[in-house]
């Protein structure tokens, strides 16, 4: 899929705009402040019906406006027209001029991969940092995968509220957990399934990348980190798992073990990164999962995915700028955020819009 057209109202620095771009995507340009973020945001706005930058509406609307509306059209396999509106407090997602009724009938129509430089977080953040990455990435696979996450949690509060009023003396007992464990165990298991599923060719992948951007030959690897041990049977070991921790669950009121749990241990050369590694070297295994997680569904899905890239790649040295703009340009329509376009010189034949002058003011 790509976008064909942007229309913004009211949307941060926004007035009314309308912006057209080609298949292969844009450098957008342009001083510091003038809306090259926003105009990224809007777009994976459409596509996770969120914001990554904040989780309130209210603040993307125009100062002293009461409601923004983002459109955007979309060309692919098939043609799609996704809107969202603001307004009063009240947010709706339409597609195709129909309203939807849950986030479900949204996320997979567009797969949408963002970099920034915060993307770093995903190698020194906490372990949920790595657990999101790989629901983003199965999610934009599966739709069974964004059900099944969805359920989880749900179920994970209700057994953890039982757990927890039972610490805290509102419960004298437990009664109905063993319910909710069967159903975490079951969707959990699935969940963890699917995960271990794509370890191998995610690992390829990022592991090519890594190697490509870097000029010494360092071993990367990635790998699924359970919370309990997997010998053969999931539901069979995370059910034992639980079993085995039910005093300290009781004791803490929480759920220790299960894919909320688990993590992804990324190494280079057997050292783990989070730890080890220096900032550019963290920098570049991020940056290398993202496109790996880009191109992995590129390969699986039957759309090309969008790539949104905001300043990612600018800290990095000419050479591996130049290899990774080459590499995410050969797999979906790019979108390269930047204050420094003459640094791009050189750099894949993108259209540059100069996002100063395209505003009307
Ligand atoms: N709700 C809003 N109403 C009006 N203006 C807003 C709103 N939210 C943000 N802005 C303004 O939008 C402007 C552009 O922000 P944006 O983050 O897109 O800039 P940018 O081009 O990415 O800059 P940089 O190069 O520094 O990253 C800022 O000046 C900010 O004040
Ligand atoms: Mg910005």
């Amino acid at each position: 899929m790509y976008v064909k057209e942007i229309v913004l109202e009211n949307f941060r620095n926004y007035n009314e705009e309308n912006l057209k771009f080609d298949k292969r995507g844009s450098f957008l340009c342009g001083r510091n402040g003038c809306g090259k973020t926003n105009l990224l945001e809007s777009v994976y706005i459409l596509a996770y019906g969120k914001s990554f930058r904040t989780v309130n509406p209210e603040e993307m609307i125009m100062l002293s406006k009461d409601f923004f509306r983002i459109k955007g059209f979309f060309n692919g396999e098939y043609k799609k027209k996704i809107e969202f509106r603001f307004s009063k407090g009240i947010k709706k997602i339409l597609i195709n001029d129909v309203e939807i009724s849950s986030m479900k009938e949204l996320i997979g129509n567009i797969a949408l991969i963002l970099l920034t430089l915060n993307d770093i977080n995903l190698i020194t953040g906490e372990p949920a940092m790595r657990r999101r990455f790989l629901n983003s990435l199965l999610s934009l696979l599966f739709h069974d995968y964004l059900v099944d996450l969805l359920d989880y949690r749900r179920v994970l509060r209700q057994r953890n509220k039982i757990l927890y009023l039972k610490k805290i003396g509102k419960r004298n007992n437990t009664q109905g957990i063993d319910g909710w464990t069967d159903e975490l165990i079951q969707i959990g298991s699935r969940i963890i399934e699917k995960r271990l599923s794509i370890m191998s060719d995610l690992n390829r992948s990022a592991s090519f990348y890594y190697t490509l951007f870097t000029p010494q030959k360092d071993k990367f690897s990635i790998e699924y980190l359970p919370s309990f041990q997997i010998k053969e049977n999931i539901e069979k070991c995370f059910r034992e798992s639980l079993s085995k921790g039910r005093e300290k669950e009781l004791e803490k009121g929480i759920t220790f073990t299960g894919p909320h749990r688990d993590e992804l241990l990324i190494t280079i050369n057997e050292l783990p990164v989070r730890k080890f590694a220096s900032e550019g070297e963290q920098r570049t295994c991020a940056i290398s999962l993202k496109i790996a997680q880009a191109s992995f569904l590129k390969s699986k899905r039957k759309d090309d995915p969008i790539l949104l890239i905001d300043e990612a790649v600018v800290e990095l040295d000419r050479v591996r700028r130049e290899k990774v703009l080459n590499s995410i340009t050969d797999i979906g329509q790019c979108f390269i955020a930047t204050t420094s376009c003459e640094k791009m010189d050189n750099m894949p034949s993108l259209k540059v819009i100069d996002i100063e002058n395209e505003k009307s003011e």
